[in-house]
């Protein structure tokens, strides 16, 4: 089972991407993805039933193109990896279905992979510009459908310490984007439009819980009643102070994380922080972290941004280390909507 070197062609298509990748061990060959961004703007959601639709017809143009710029023939292939889960279960259903028809027709390993594992372990994909973090560490996933803080003591014992309770801290981007009429996803826009406004022009409530459970669904009503106050008196209340509410909201979000990562950092003496997920992108809480590494004496790890919001990269590199474990799946795994670390 184990090949002294390894071509791992890799598909992801947990939620609204459509995303294919080819690795040679540990590094990336190639890692593409096709965006459905435009087919749920204007639902400000995403729409499950569409996006199981758009892999539908993504799936083979994208996998064809990651063989095509990795320059290699799908023979040449030694295992195929997919997400099994946690996301949208026609997503996932569309992926996993592809990739057991690709390994059985080429007799390869199949290896599936917790899409949540894979955001953190893209931090060991191979890359001359970054350090690969060293066990154990402080693993804190941070997308669209999870916000978690893990003791991380080895590729796959990652122990979960504390989550979100209600909404996770993309989905409060996303949700409190959409209330200020902001395209989806808003994560991004409001990142942008933060840098221009003042975080302390509002203020929003921190939630105080015990452990290192998080809970965003608090600011979001907060942040949304608010607004719906606001605008009683002036229609023109989102549009005057769009940067401001923008900045005031990001550094609440972020506050809320922060914390519970300084509490889990002291109280597990764990002085490397690893991040991974969607939210990992935003400027802001990579500068609140660095301000606390430099004063904590963390080192901070943020993948590469490619390997940041959803990709098959990362599902790739999980599935390397699987195959190192000599570890690989069967034809009968199924897809998880909610599957445990
Ligand atoms: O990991 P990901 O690509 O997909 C999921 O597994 O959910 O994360 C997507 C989330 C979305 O909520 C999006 O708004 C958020 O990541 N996001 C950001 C930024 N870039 C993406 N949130 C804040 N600032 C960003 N720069
Ligand atoms: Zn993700």
């Amino acid at each position: 089972m184990l090949h002294k070197t390894n071509y791992i062609l890799a598909i992801e298509s947990s939620c609204d991407d459509t995303a294919a990748a080819v690795l040679h061990d540990r590094k990336v060959l190639s890692n593409c993805i096709a965006n459905q961004d435009l087919i749920h703007k204007a639902y400000g959601g995403i729409v499950p039933e569409l996006a199981s639709r758009a892999h539908q017809s993504k799936i083979i143009p994208v996998v064809e193109q990651a063989l095509a710029e990795a320059n290699i023939d799908k023979k040449e292939l030694t295992a195929i990896a997919y997400t099994q889960g946690p996301g949208l279960l026609g997503s996932l259903l569309v992926g996993s279905a592809f990739a057991k028809s690709l390994a059985l027709s080429l007799a390869l390993p199949l290896i599936p992979i917790h899409h949540m594992q894979g955001h953190l372990l893209a931090h060991f994909i191979e890359d001359e510009n970054q350090n690969t973090p060293l066990f154990p560490f402080l693993g804190v996933t941070l997308s669209g459908g999870h916000t978690q803080l893990l003791l991380v003591k080895d590729y796959f014992d990652m122990e979960p310490l504390g989550t979100t309770l209600d909404d996770a801290i993309g989905e409060a981007f996303d949700k409190c984007g959409k209330r200020m009429g902001l395209g989806y996803p808003a994560g991004p826009q409001i990142d942008q439009l933060a840098q221009k406004g003042n975080p302390h022009r509002f203020d929003f409530p921190i939630p105080k819980l015990k452990g290192y459970d998080v809970s965003y669904s608090g600011v979001k009503t907060a942040f949304t009643n608010f607004i719906h106050k606001k605008e009683q008196k002036d229609p023109n209340f989102v549009r005057m102070h769009r940067n401001d509410l923008c900045a005031s909201l990001q550094y609440t979000l972020i506050q809320i994380i922060l914390h519970k990562i300084e509490k889990a950092a002291n109280e597990k003496h764990l002085n490397q922080i690893v991040i991974g997920g969607g939210v990992a992108a935003n400027s802001e809480i990579r500068k609140q972290l660095d301000i606390k590494a430099l004063a904590r004496g963390w080192e901070v790890f943020y993948p590469p941004l490619a390997y940041t919001t959803d990709n098959a990269a990362m599902i790739g590199i999980a599935a390397y280390y699987k195959l190192q474990q000599n570890h690989s799946g069967s034809l009968s795994d199924s897809a998880q909507a909610r599957l445990k670390m």
